[in-house]
């Protein structure tokens, strides 16, 4: 039976997390995965979507203030737009049509380390900096500000003591790809 949950990832780099989300998509009944907009032509995220059939299509700026993107979106009923590691700010007007419906994931556990310019190796780089002994990912709507939206999960893991922002990233990611999925689940499941 074709599911009736539809999202779409908006992606900026690579796009490990919209690997995970569209493997777990593929054996959940929970939701569908119908597009992938990536904010550059050089995103691997894109052939990811080519290799699983999806829409897939390069976003700029301007598609995100004109009415085109925002007018396709609305018509085909999409239940949520998942920043995946999406790095351009979302125009007030684009994110008005679909308040409540646009979720991001941030590196860090909210509100620390967050906020403009914070993003990839930059976050953990914070985090060890400040000697915290926990990091993980965070998962809010998204707002007007910037990583400011209200949270709807948080999962922490350790920060070691021999930690290098590298290897921090690397244990953070694997919590985002595990907690990204079953988050968005969670929040298409009356
Ligand atoms: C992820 O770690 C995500 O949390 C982060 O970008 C990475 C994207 O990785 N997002 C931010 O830092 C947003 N402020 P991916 O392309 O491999 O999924």
């Amino acid at each position: 039976m074709k599911k009736e949950v539809k999202i779409v990832l908006f992606v900026s780099g690579k796009g490990s997390n919209a690997n995970a989300v569209i493997d777990f998509s593929l054996k959940s009944k929970a939701f569908s995965v119908v597009a992938i907009y990536a904010s550059s032509p050089k995103s691997q995220a894109l052939l990811l979507a080519k290799e699983h059939g999806l829409h897939n299509e390069c976003i700029t700026d301007d598609d995100l203030l004109g009415r085109a993107l925002f007018e396709r979106l609305n018509d085909q009923s999409i239940s949520l737009i998942v920043l995946a590691g999406f790095l351009r700010k979302i125009p007030v007007s684009f994110l008005n049509g679909f308040q409540g419906k646009m979720i991001n994931i941030h590196p860090s556990l909210l509100p620390e380390h967050g906020g403009a310019g914070m993003y990839g190796i930059r976050v953990h780089e914070a985090v060890i900096a400040a000697n915290e002994k926990k990091s993980g990912c965070t998962i809010h709507y998204v707002d007007q500000g910037y990583d400011t939206g209200a949270i709807i999960a948080q999962f922490s893991c350790d920060v070691m003591p021999d930690d290098t922002p590298a290897s921090l990233a690397a244990r953070v990611l694997k919590l985002e790809h595990e907690s990204l999925p079953k988050t968005i689940e969670q929040i298409v499941t009356p």
